[in-house]
């Protein structure tokens, strides 16, 4: 039996890897997910026919209930609370490698009574203390992503200092662990202060680093299963850890990249106290020239070539199919109608890419920022829906800016620039952006579904 169990999970192990691998193009990354979904249904079933303390009836009871509530929560989320969700996931996955490695470590030191030897030992130290920092950090990053704790940087003094000392006191309490295996309350000890740990580490980081945190707690979720799957001796536990924790920690690299902003920084916290995106036109001084429907459905009717610049309004306004319509006026009009993606535009990586996905965009329309900034300069028109930091040229140019370094799309140095947007509010990271007043940029106000409607209207009368 185990041998067929094995091969089960070596099968589980590769479609892991080659979904993951699909994940890696828009093209295939649906193929991607439904692969590696696969891997994971031949692993549960692997795993419970060969259950032993709780019977076939109980595991199914707690499948159904757990896989409802799943289901639920995944109809009801708006692609906009996607960041907060992940969130939520990791969290429970590090609470489960808490929950398995010290019920293990329970099991054998009390109950069995034998000794755990030093490779099991540490796994499950590991385990409890990463999944435990996990558990509370994933929590508390949920609470500042959906509003419901302060969601700016939190910081006291003596924070830093704070928390080197609770993980002195994590390493001590793990040595003792090892050593005095007879008394639970080390273990108990390490769970406590991990779970200190993973809030007091997150509440320092404010929200614009939110989503980084996000990431980089998926990759600690991922480590924390990876070292459960040793105390378990389950091989498909440690491939599918290790592949959570090293894709996590690659993309947080990536997100950290296109940001400008070092890991080390985002750590320290402090950034980012704003939530951003409200209308929020006072205090502006750039002067703007507005544009109304009929003119710019004009812009669009004479132009040869338009790249659309997505960000979060976008999201917010679910703009996504009138624009496709927006591209299928223009190619009518045999007009070259491209989308420029920029890594971090929206609020999670590939959110442009699967929004417009959603509205049947062909995937060969939609273009990295690398391969298409050079283009921008010989581009008719280029159209920002409800994006704003990603196009801000004081990234190049404003050595005093926030957002100072972070590589942008260079929308400025199209002939036209049109931006959809409600009012002159700001991006996530909270500066203003120059672009709009520049001479060749002409706002379009208002909602970017009701308004880009009206042009898509326009363009048919035409
Ligand atoms: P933002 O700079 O956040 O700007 C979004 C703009 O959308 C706002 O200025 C807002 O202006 C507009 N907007 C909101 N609702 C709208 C609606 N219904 N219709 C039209 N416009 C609307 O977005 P971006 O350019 O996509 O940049 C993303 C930001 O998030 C960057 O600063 C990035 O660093 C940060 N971030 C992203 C990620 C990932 S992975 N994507 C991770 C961490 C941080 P109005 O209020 O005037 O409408």
């Amino acid at each position: 039996m185990n041998i067929y169990i094995q091969i089960a999970y070596l099968v589980s192990s590769v479609l892991f890897i080659i979904g993951i691998k699909k994940l890696n193009k828009t093209s295939e990354a649906r193929k991607g997910n439904q692969l590696s979904a696969v891997g994971m249904l031949i692993a549960i079933l692997a795993t419970v026919v060969q259950v032993e303390a709780i019977t076939l009836v109980d595991i199914l009871i707690c499948m159904v209930v757990g896989g409802a509530i799943g289901l639920y929560i995944a109809y009801k989320v708006e692609m906009t609370q996607m960041p907060e969700m992940v969130a939520l996931f990791n969290g429970f996955g590090g609470l489960a490698s808490v929950a398995v490695a010290s019920s293990d470590y329970w099991l054998k030191t009390q109950e069995k009574m034998v000794d755990v030897d030093i490779i099991t030992a540490i796994s499950i130290i590991l385990s409890v203390f990463i999944g435990g920092i996990t558990f509370t950090g994933s929590l508390v990053a949920w609470g500042k992503l959906s509003g419901k704790v302060n969601g700016n940087a939190i910081t006291f003094k003596g924070q830093h200092p704070l928390n080197l000392i609770l993980f002195i006191v994590s390493v001590v309490l793990s040595v003792f662990a090892v050593m005095y295996q007879v008394d639970p309350t080390y273990i108990v000890g390490l769970v406590v202060i991990s779970f200190l740990l993973g809030i007091l580490t997150v509440i320092p980081i404010g929200g614009a680093d939110m989503p980084v945190v996000i990431s980089l707690l998926n990759s600690y979720s991922g480590m924390a299963a990876c070292t459960t799957g040793f105390v378990l001796n389950n091989n498909v536990l440690i491939v599918a850890g290790a592949l959570v924790g090293a894709s996590g920690i690659i993309l947080t690299n990536i997100m950290c990249k296109a940001m400008n902003r070092s890991l080390i920084s985002v750590l320290l916290g402090g950034f980012g106290a704003t939530s951003g995106g409200g209308p929020t036109a006072e205090g502006s001084d750039i002067v703007v020239k507005e544009v109304g429907v009929e003119e710019a459905a004009m812009l669009f009717d004479s132009a040869s070539s338009v790249i659309v610049v997505p960000g979060y309004g976008m999201a917010v306004a679910q703009a996504q199919h009138i624009i496709r319509e927006l591209s299928e006026q223009c190619e009518k009009r045999n007009i070259d109608f491209r989308f420029a993606i920029h890594p971090v535009a929206g609020r999670m990586p590939g959110h442009m890419n699967v929004l417009l996905a959603e509205a049947n965009v062909p995937y060969d329309k939609l273009i990295e920022m690398d391969e298409i900034n050079d283009d921008f300069a010989n581009t008719d028109l280029v159209f920002i829906v409800g994006a704003n930091d990603v196009v801000n040229p004081a990234a190049r140019s404003n050595p005093q800016s926030p957002i100072y370094g972070m590589p942008i799309l260079n929308a400025d140095k199209a002939r036209t620039v049109i931006v959809s947007k409600r009012s002159m509010g700001k991006g996530y990271a909270g500066v203003e952006n120059e672009l709009f007043g520049y001479p060749n940029c002409l706002m379009l106000f208002g909602d970017a579904k009701q308004t880009i409607t009206k042009v898509v209207g326009e363009l048919k009368d035409m």
